[in-house]
């Protein structure tokens, strides 16, 4: 196991809680979250909470503290822990498949111990096997990357199987509260029966755009320039991206549906994609030829009082994400700019539906919606 001489010299208050965290991938999101934990160790203090992290890993190693069962990284290391992970000396990393090997160790320790709530802020598919043990060993888990939830139903279920120990916020609509609005009305006896919603900032801006009048490419450029779009901004215009963020929302509702049974509308068709072309190629020329399609279906929504918006549409045993005409006094109608909106329908909340509306994205964002996905855990710790 890998170790590191330095440890927090963290006092455990006589009444407060310990959470031992334990990081899967420390880019954006991950790098932001250890920010936050820095930061909020007063906060924290107050509410009787210490977050002890014994562990951050990436796509090749993974940095654990020398003794788990009581010890933490303390904070200056934390806030250079990647500075540190390239360095040699004071401490040994753990590689390749030794990575998930020592993540399955600790939480089989702390599992037993002191429990450990481990955070996925990667974005790969192959977490979830070693999540599913994690919440074997009676670990929680927390979760900003959206694949391990719509990976197969099976899947699915052995890391839904204890609910209480498991929060996924993050994944959709980022720190905004969807996930637990959602629970909420569920729980209470309330069904849900439609819940239609843009959730992507990249798609939201684009659109609201294109009801101004201005030509996809000339957004989907700006929008590349500001940031707002992936490097590749096929990635969002392909709508998987929404779909995944759909699947995660049906399976919350119940739904045993995979991937393959949402109706995606990619914005570019096949012969513009990725493996017909570069992007490059496809931002100077390919996207020209979506302007006038798109603009002549903005047009022909205006001319009925509507808008076109990128959502996803949950209801009945249809499960869609694309375009769609909303009425323009609409909640979605009247959105503006990269805002996630969520109209959600259900016996209480028919004629006039909840909306949840914000920021849906962003590193910082996001890693706060992880955090406070941990704090919520907080009851069952010790
Ligand atoms: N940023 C947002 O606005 C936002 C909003 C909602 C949800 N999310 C989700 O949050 C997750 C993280 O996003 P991000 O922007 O932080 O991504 P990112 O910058 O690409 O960082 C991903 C990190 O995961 C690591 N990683 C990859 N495979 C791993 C594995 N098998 N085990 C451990 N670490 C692994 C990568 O390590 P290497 O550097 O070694 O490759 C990298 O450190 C994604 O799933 C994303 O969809 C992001």
């Amino acid at each position: 196991m890998a170790t590191v001489s330095r440890r927090s010299e963290m006092t455990k208050a006589t009444s407060s809680i310990t959470i031992p965290v334990l990081l899967l991938g420390c880019g954006g999101v991950g790098r932001h979250l250890l920010h936050h934990i820095v930061a909020c160790r007063d906060l924290h203090s107050k509410m009787g909470l210490v977050l002890r992290v014994v562990g951050v890993s990436d796509s090749r190693s993974l940095l654990l503290v020398d003794d788990v069962a009581t010890g933490g990284f303390e904070d200056a290391l934390l806030t250079e822990i990647f500075r540190l992970k390239s360095s040699s000396g004071r401490c040994q990393l753990v590689k390749g498949a030794e990575v998930t090997t020592n993540i399955i160790k600790v939480a089989g320790l702390l599992g037993k111990l002191t429990g450990l709530s481990v955070v996925d802020c990667t974005a790969s598919p192959e977490t979830v096997h070693m999540l599913t043990k994690v919440i074997d060993f009676g670990c929680c888990i927390i979760l900003a990357n959206k694949k391990p939830l719509t990976c197969t139903i099976e899947d699915y279920d052995s890391l839904i199987s204890n609910i209480r120990r498991i929060r996924f916020e993050s994944t959709v609509g980022a720190g905004l509260p969807i996930i637990a609005s959602i629970t909420r009305v569920l729980g209470s006896g309330d069904p849900i029966y439609r819940i239609i919603g843009s959730l992507s900032g990249t798609l939201g801006y684009v659109m609201s755009e294109i009801e101004d009048g201005k030509l996809l490419s000339e957004v989907v450029l700006a929008a590349k320039s500001l940031g707002y779009t992936e490097p590749d901004p096929r990635d969002d215009l392909s709508g998987l991206d929404v779909a995944r963020k759909a699947l995660i929302l049906a399976r919350l509702l119940g739904w045993r549906i995979d991937m393959d049974d949402i109706q995606v509308e990619s914005l570019y068709p096949k012969e513009l994609g990725p493996n017909s072309m570069s992007t490059e190629d496809f931002l100077r020329t390919g996207i020209l030829s979506l302007d006038r399609g798109i603009q002549e279906r903005a047009n022909a929504a205006s001319s009925r009082s509507k808008v076109l918006r990128y959502v996803c549409v949950i209801e009945g045993s249809r499960c869609q994400v694309g375009l769609q005409e909303l009425p323009k006094d609409s909640p979605l109608g009247r959105l503006r700019g990269s805002d996630n909106v969520v109209e959600i329908y259900s016996r209480c909340y028919n004629k006039s539906p909840m909306v949840i509306q914000g920021a849906g994205a962003g590193n910082d964002t996001t890693a706060a919606g992880v955090l406070a996905d941990i704090v919520d855990l907080q009851d069952l710790f010790h």
